[in-house]
Parts: structure tokens; sequence; C-alpha cells
């Protein structure tokens, strides 16, 4: 029974060693040599970690120990276990360690006095990197260094350990005897540096007492230092001015380049001059870095300025309360400057976060560049601007500079005074100075014409001030390339202002108010000398439209942004840039792009380079009229960023995502053919009812049409002058219109009765017409000529095209003319209904005599008929 229990215990043992073995990369990141288990809960350290892993992360965990050999076997060579719950180390933690260069201890809990095992470091001797930082509790107030354990860190080249309050570096550090960067930051308390602090560590290159609460160096205690490139005091704000440059001193480091000063007086202390004693101070340092961010700095005196260490090549003052006075007519000295960031001037301050400030970041950015003085200016390269985070929308670290400082001075008391003429004064520049930022720092007055003496000004960061008049234009810029005034307020350029920026390659005017000025700017007139330019950036100016020739001048542009206005349209000629690579629309109103710039595009293609496009943040249109910019948009001819994200519309108000653009266009494609089918059929329908229409009215009015033709003909025609005027005598009494085959009863009765017994004139058609001519005009002639036309209504007569043709021509006649024409002579009885309509109505008005052949009524007959004719 317990022999069965014992078997299975080891058992489950062995099965879970075993599996543990495998659960190191279950639960972490296994990438070849490397393991990670970044935030994993872990309560301890992972056993049987593989022989052959390099690179071992626990950080983030809640490791409360580490047991002896834990390591014994591997070849680590690094070594993370920052932030965790380690109050000890055990004797052999480290055991086997001997390959180990670098060692995260930081963010633990462990106590110099009473955690660090003597021998404890013994197996390290490679350890270059060792950092112990941020693990001094508050409570053990009489620390010490464990100076038995240090000493053994031969190898050891960086160290970054807590500052004690009683900073007493004993044996333990002058036996790092390749000790290169010694940081006190982290937890630092400590507050008085003695004289005699630093004598085992005289040796370093870097010095970090930033984030301590300093408050008292005596003066001589950084004289010990040989060798020290890099010295770094910042964030100490009970420090005060005066002290920070009484300790300086004593410095005799030929080496020195790094100086960093920044935030040493109170946050919300009173405005800060820099007196010429301060000065003195460090003169004699060949110093090429100054930072001194962050100190209320108002003002520095005039007999500062030639004490300035003529070596600097960057000075960063931003965040202060800079006034501009005479004094900065002497910097055109500074001959080795090269970067100026004097940017965040009067920004404020929120009181929450001062007291974690980021020197953290100024640490790893000087001993990355401690090899190279320049590095820091170097990377300030126009064309890496990126990697500062120099974008408009976050202009923040950017270095910069004094001459236009001056211009600010305009409206600073001291001068304003001045009597000088603007317009032909030169403003006087160091002459090497590349980078200069001036950027957030409430410069306020329109920028007018000024000269700017010999300088190399490549970069130039204005924006995020008020300057809010463009007047110009600008001397002396000639070496500028990149120039920003995003951010300024400006709603006036004058056209002549960029006239003379012979050299720049990138401009930035975002986020102004300047979409009236480039509406008015029809001729292309502000930017037309910029041949240069590569980047041009008016986005978030609230433009509407802008005029086809607003950049008729950019010949070199690759970039344009436009994003962030609420263009409707494309309207802009570039067929001109033969390099544009990129256009920025994103966040417009834009519901497609039309075809002179798909032409554009496919000719760049043709030509072999590459355009991009962001059309991003809004909502184009997916309907019949863009179906052929979505087909070109399919083409990839043009590149579109995040094309799968646009959003478009369709004519449903539906949106859908360009992520099918494909079953889009095939869905469009049927959709738009069946219109156009039904576009033809309604079209064809259309003309067949017009023709309808047309052909009916034209038969409704074929007789008014047919009298007005030959009216029309007649009357230019000599065979028939007509007399207009309606009281002239008719040519005959009546018009006999009658059918062949009743010609007896006209030629026989109704001549001899009419003609020669009443001595009416008569209209016979076989008799008077006119030969040779036209037997529709004869028979318009007849009836316009004869006072009445007599219809003898027979059968025979509705079976004549002729008969009904000259009944309907007196009709019209009698309409149109308002008498009485037709007088219709019923000779036969027909039904009514045979009758035409025309017949039925004007029986029905009563107005015609019954013919008949017996004798007394005969006579009757043709007496009413003369009456009838005589008539009006
Ligand atoms: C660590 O992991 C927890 C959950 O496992 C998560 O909530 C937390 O955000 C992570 N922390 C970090 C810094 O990744
Ligand atoms: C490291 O060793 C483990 C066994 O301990 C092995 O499975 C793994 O493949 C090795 N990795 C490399 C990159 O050699
Ligand atoms: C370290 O590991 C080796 C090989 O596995 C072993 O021989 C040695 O005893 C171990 N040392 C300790 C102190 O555990
Ligand atoms: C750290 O370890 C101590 C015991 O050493 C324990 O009391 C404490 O809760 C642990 N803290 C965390 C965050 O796990
Ligand atoms: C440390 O330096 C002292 C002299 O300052 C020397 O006596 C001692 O041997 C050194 N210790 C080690 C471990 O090198
Ligand atoms: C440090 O100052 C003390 C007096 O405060 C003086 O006695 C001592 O010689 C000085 N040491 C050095 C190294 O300057
Ligand atoms: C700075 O350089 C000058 C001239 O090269 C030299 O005389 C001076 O000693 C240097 N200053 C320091 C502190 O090394
Ligand atoms: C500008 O100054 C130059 C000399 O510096 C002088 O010759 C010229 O007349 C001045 N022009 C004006 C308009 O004052
Ligand atoms: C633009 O500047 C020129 C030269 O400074 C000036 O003559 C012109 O009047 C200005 N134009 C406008 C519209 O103000
Ligand atoms: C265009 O590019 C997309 C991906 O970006 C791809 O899915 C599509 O097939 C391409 N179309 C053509 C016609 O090359």
């Amino acid at each position: 029974m317990s022999l069965l229990k014992v078997t299975m215990l080891v058992l489950m043992v062995g099965e879970s060693v075993i599996s543990s073995h495998h659960d190191i990369c279950e639960n972490c990141v296994c990438r070849q040599l490397t393991i990670d288990c970044t935030n994993n809960s872990l309560k301890a350290v992972p056993p049987n970690i593989p022989p052959n892993t390099t690179i071992l992360i626990l950080k983030d965990n809640n490791i409360e120990e580490i047991p002896d050999y834990i390591f014994n076997q591997t070849s680590l060579v690094s070594l993370d276990i920052s932030n965790n719950n380690i109050s000890y180390l055990s004797r052999n933690s480290f055991y086997g360690l001997e390959t180990l260069i670098t060692l995260k201890l930081q963010h633990n809990r462990m106590d110099f006095t009473v955690s660090y095992p003597d021998d404890v470091f013994k197996p390290l001797v490679n350890l270059k990197n060792l950092d112990l930082s941020s693990n001094l509790v508050l409570s053990t107030i009489n620390e010490s260094y464990p100076n038995r354990a240090l000493r053994h860190l031969k190898s050891l080249q960086e160290l970054n350990i807590d500052g004690i309050p009683n900073l007493n570096l004993g044996e333990g550090f002058s036996n790092l005897t390749n000790l290169l960067h010694l940081n006190f930051s982290g937890n630092c308390q400590t507050s008085n540096i003695y004289n005699n602090t630093f004598v085992p560590v005289s040796h370093i290159h870097e010095l970090i007492l930033s984030q301590c609460h300093l408050r008292l160096i005596h003066n001589s205690s950084f004289g010990v230092f040989t060798q020290l490139r890099l010295l770094d005091i910042s964030f100490n704000i009970n420090l005060g001015i005066d002290r920070a440059f009484r300790a300086l001193r004593s410095l005799n480091s030929p080496d020195l380049r790094v100086l960093d000063l920044s935030s040493v007086v109170d946050p919300f202390a009173v405005g800060i001059v820099i007196s010429g004693v301060n000065m003195n101070q460090i003169k004699h340092l060949n110093i090429t870095e100054l930072y001194f961010n962050h100190n209320r700095l108002e003002l520095i005196e005039l007999e500062a300025i030639p004490q300035i260490p003529e070596t600097l090549q960057v000075i960063s003052v931003l965040d202060n309360r800079a006034t501009y006075g005479w004094y900065l007519f002497g910097l055109e000295n500074l001959i080795n400057l090269v970067c100026v960031d004097s940017s965040q001037q009067y920004s404020s301050h929120d009181p929450e976060s001062h007291h974690t400030p980021q020197s953290s970041r100024y640490v790893s950015s000087f001993s990355k560049s401690r090899d190279n003085d320049s590095t820091f200016c170097q990377k300030m390269n126009v064309s890496s601007v990126d990697l500062f985070n120099i974008n408009q929308s976050n202009i923040s670290s950017l270095p910069a500079g004094k001459p236009l400082e001056i211009e600010n001075g305009l409206h600073t008391p001291a001068l304003s005074s001045l009597s000088f003429n603007l317009k032909n004064f030169t403003i006087s520049v160091p002459p090497n100075i590349k980078y200069v930022n001036v950027s957030k720092s409430i410069i306020n007055f329109p920028i007018p014409n000024m000269r700017f003496g010999n300088n190399s000004v490549k970069l130039l960061d204005m924006s995020g001030n008020i300057l809010n008049r463009w007047e110009g234009p600008i001397g002396g810029v000639t070496k500028l390339e990149w120039l920003s005034l995003s951010n300024n307020f400006c709603d006036y350029i004058n056209e002549t202002f960029f006239d003379s920026f012979p050299g720049l390659r990138e401009l930035f005017v975002a986020s102004n108010f300047l979409a009236a000025v480039f509406e008015a700017d029809v001729k292309g007139n502000i930017f037309h000398k910029l041949q240069t330019l590569e980047t041009l950036d008016i986005s978030e100016n609230k433009i509407r439209t802008l005029p086809p020739a607003l950049l008729r001048g950019l010949v070199n542009l690759k970039k344009l942004d436009l994003s962030k206005n609420i263009l409707k349209a494309w309207t802009l000629d570039i067929d001109h840039m033969k390099d544009l690579r990129y256009i920025d629309l994103s966040t417009n109103q834009l519901t497609s792009l039309p075809v002179q710039f798909r032409n554009y595009g496919d000719s760049q293609y043709d030509a072999n380079k590459e355009l991009t496009v962001d059309l991003s943040g809004q909502t184009l249109r997916c309907t019949c009229d863009t179906l052929p910019f979505l087909k070109w948009m399919k083409s990839n001819k043009t590149i579109f960023v995040r094309r799968d994200d646009y959003k478009c519309e369709d004519n449903k108000k539906k949106e859908l995502t360009l992520s099918n653009l494909d079953a889009i266009i095939l869905q469009l494609e049927r959709q738009c053919a069946s219109l156009s089918v039904m576009v033809t059929i309604l079209t064809g329908s259309l003309f067949v009812i017009a023709s309808v229409l047309i052909g009916s009215l034209i038969y409704r009015y074929r007789w008014k049409l047919r009298y007005f033709y030959y009216l029309t003909r007649n009357r230019y025609h000599k065979a028939f002058p007509l007399d207009d005027n309606e009281n002239t005598q008719f040519e005959y009494h009546a018009f006999v219109s009658y059918a062949d085959e009743d010609r007896l009863l006209v030629t026989q009765d109704m001549r001899q009765k009419l003609e020669t017994e009443h001595g009416l004139n008569l209209c016979i058609h076989h008799r008077d017409f006119v030969p040779g001519e036209d037997i529709a005009a004869n028979i318009l002639s007849a009836v316009r000529n004869s006072k009445k036309t007599l219809v003898l209504l027979t059968k025979h007569f509705l079976n004549s095209y002729w008969c009904i043709y000259e009944l309907n021509m007196a009709k019209v006649e009698s309409i149109s003319t308002g008498r009485n024409v037709i007088i219709v002579i019923v000779c036969e009885r027909i039904p009514a209904n045979e009758l035409p309509e025309a017949l039925v109505q004007l029986m029905r008005a009563d107005s015609y005599i019954d013919y008949t052949d017996d004798p007394e009524g005969n006579v009757v007959f043709w007496a009413n008929l003369r009456r009838s004719i005589l008539a009006d």
C-alpha cells in the first residue's frame, strides 16, 4: 500500500519535472535562444532552463527569491528579473553565470544592508551592466552600500543604483576599476554631496544624479573627476541655480561634453536670471551640449553672454520663460552652435506630472551620444526628421534657436524701445547654426520684412506660435530646407512671402486659417517660386476648394498633404509634377477622384513612378457615376493607403467597405448595365410617344396645316394674287364643291339658275381652276376668293377625296376668317352616322338647304340659296 503511494508520488514528481521542462515554452515566448516570461504571474524562477538559452527575461512577475544554483549549467548572457518581489539574494543565486554580461534587478525590494551576501556577485566575472535601482525602501534610512558584494564586479562598466541619503561610496566602488557609467537616479534619496564623495569613482565617464533630492553639493565635489564626459544633475528642484553653477566651478575634466542642468529650480519659482557670475563658473568648460530646460529662465545678463562656452554645439532651453533682450546679439559669437531648442516658452505646467520628469529619456540619449558629441544634431538631419517626432501634431523635441527670437523682441520692452529700422536691419545669427526650434512659444506678431545675416539654418520650426500674418519677404534664409509655420492662426500670406526661399524642400503650414488665402490665389503666385519644394503640408486649413493653378511652380513636389480639410472635389492641376509620390487626402469630403487625376496616376505608373494616395476618413461614393473611378482604383496602378478600410455609400445611402471592392464593382456593373437598358427603353418609348403625339397633332390639325401651307404658298405665287384685305370684293360669289358624278346638277341647273338668272358669279372647278396648278392650291384659292362655298352633299361627295378636302378647307377658312363660308346643299338623304364629323357639326348648326326637284320647291330653293350666298 505505502509502496504504491511512494511509487505514485515518484511518478507524479517525475511527470511534473518533465512537463515543467516543456512548460517554459508553453507559458513563455521562446525565440531561438531567448526565453521571454514577461508578465506571467510567475512566483518562482522556472526550473530546467534549457542550457543553450542566452537571454532570459523574467520581468514583471512575482518572483520572491532566486534559489541557489538555479542557473547552474546555463550560459546566459542577459538576465532580467526586474519588477519582481525579490527581497534577498542567496549566496549562490548566480552560481554558474560566468558568461553573464547584463543583469537587471531594478524594481525589487532588496535592502542594501541585508540582501546582498558578500560573495553573491563573485561568479559574475564578466558582468558589464548591473541595474539595482529602485530597490531602496524609504523606511530604512541609514543605508550603506553592499561594498563587499560589489567589489567582485571587476568587469562592471555600467551601474545603476539608488542614491542613499549618505552617499558614501566605499571600497566596493573603488574596486570597480572598469566602471564608466554611474547612475544614481531611480529611487535616489541623496541630498548632500561632499568633497570626497566621488573619490572612489573618479575615473568614471558619466555621472547621473538626476531626480535625487540634492540640496547641497560641496564646491570641490566634482573636482575629482579626470575623465568625466557627461554630468547630469537635472531634476533636483531644491538645488537652485546658484548652487548648481557653483558646484560646476571645480570641474576640470577636459573631456566634459554634456552638461544637464534642467529643472534645478522649483517649477513654480519666479523668473530666473543667469548672471555673469553664474556663467563664469562654467566658462572654462569645453562642453558641447548644454541642457537648461524647465528652469523658469527669463533673462541672461549681458555680462553672461561673452562667457558662454564657445564650444557649445547644442543649447536646449525649452520650457522656460525667456524674455528677449540685447543679449541675443552676442550669440553670433557661438561659432560652433548647431542646434538650439528654445521651444515651449511660457507653457503651463501640470503640477502633477512635473515631479515625474522625463529625465531618463535624456539619460539614454546622452549615453548613446557620448562617443560623438554631435550625434544629437546629426540626427536633426532634415530627412530623418521623423525620428524625432517632428511631425505637425507633436512638435516637442526639436532643437531650436535664437535668430527669430530677435523679432520676438519687437513686442518686448527690451527691444521695442530700440529705434533701428527693422526693414534695413540685418539680424545676426550664429553662423553655423542649422537647427532651430522656437515652436510653441507664444511668439506673437506678424512676420515683417526682415533679413538675416550670414547663416546656415537648415531647419526652422516656428509652429505653434501666433505669427498670424506673413508679410515678408524674408532675406538671408538661403540655406533653409525645412520650415514649419503650422498652427499659427495665420490668415494672410503676402504673395511675395515665399519668394526668397531658394532651397526650401519641406514646408508645413498646417492648422492655420489659410483657406481664403489659397482660394484667392488663382494665379498660383504664393508658392510659385518654391521650385525646390518636395513636401508641402497644407492640411487642417478648412479648405473647401483650391484653384487649379495654386501649385503651378512646384515642379519637384514629392509629397502633398491636404488632409483634414473639407475638400469636396479634386481641382488641382498637378500634371507638371513629375515626381509626386504621395498625396494625403484623408479626412476630407471627397466622393471620388476625377478623370484628370486618374490620368495623372496612370501616367505616373506608365513612367514607372509609384504614386500613393490616402483617401481614408471620408465616405466615397459607389454609384454608376463613380464606377470608372472604382475600376481605376482596383487597377492598382495608383496605390491607396489602407484601401480596405475605405467606406463608400451607394445610391441608397447604404455604407459599404472597399475591402470587397471587386464585389462592389461587379454589383455596380450589373446594376448600371440594367440601368442603361432601362434608359434605352425609356428613351425609345419616349420617342415613340412623341412621334405619336406629333403625328396625332399633325393629323388633328391636318386641315389647318394644309390650309396655311397653301395660303403661304399662294401668297408667293403670282397665279393667285391674294389680297389680305377682308373687305375687298370677292372674285366669286360662291365656290361650288361637288363630286364629278353630280356634275350635271351644277352645269345645268346651278349655272343656269344662279349665274344666268340671279347674276351670281360661281367658281366651278372644271371651268375656273388655273390649269397646270396644283389642285390643292387651286382649291384653297377658290375657297379664299369666293364668298361662300357650296357643298353639294351626295353619296358621291362623301366618297370623293377632293370634295372632303374642299369641305375641310372651307371649314378652316371659316374658322380662320370668322365668316360663315359653308352652305350645305343636301341633295340626297344620308344617314347621320355616314356623315363626317365636320359635316354633322355644320348641319347641326342648321346652315343647310334641302335640294328639291319639285318645281315649286325648286323656285324657293334657288331663291333661298341665292339669299344665303349673298348673306354675310
Ligand atoms: C500583465 O498581464 C495582465 C493579465 O495577465 C494584464 O492585465 C496586464 O495588463 C499585463 N501587464 C502588462 C504591463 O503587460
Ligand atoms: C536548445 O536546447 C533545447 C534542448 O535543451 C533544444 O530543444 C533546442 O532546439 C535548442 N535550441 C537551439 C536554438 O539550439
Ligand atoms: C552544476 O551542474 C553540474 C553539471 O550538471 C554538476 O556537476 C554540478 O554538481 C552542479 N553544481 C552544483 C553546485 O549544483
Ligand atoms: C512580496 O513578498 C512579500 C513577502 O516577502 C509578501 O508579503 C507580499 O505580499 C509580496 N508582494 C506581492 C505584490 O506579491
Ligand atoms: C578591492 O580594493 C582594495 C583596495 O582598495 C584591495 O585591497 C582589495 O583586494 C580589492 N578587492 C578585490 C576583490 O579586488
Ligand atoms: C574636503 O573638505 C574638508 C573640509 O570640509 C577638507 O578638510 C578636505 O581636505 C577636503 N578634501 C578634499 C579632497 O578636498
Ligand atoms: C578647454 O579647452 C581649452 C583649449 O583647448 C583648454 O585650454 C582648457 O583647459 C580646456 N578646459 C578644460 C576644463 O579642460
Ligand atoms: C540699408 O543699409 C545700407 C547699409 O547698411 C544702406 O546703404 C542703405 O541705404 C540702407 N537702405 C535703406 C532703405 O535704409
Ligand atoms: C506684399 O508685399 C509687397 C512687398 O513688401 C508689398 O509691396 C505689397 O503691397 C504687399 N501686398 C499686399 C497685398 O499687401
Ligand atoms: C490590387 O491589390 C490588392 C491588394 O492590395 C489585391 O488584392 C488585388 O488583387 C490587386 N489587384 C490587381 C488588379 O492587381
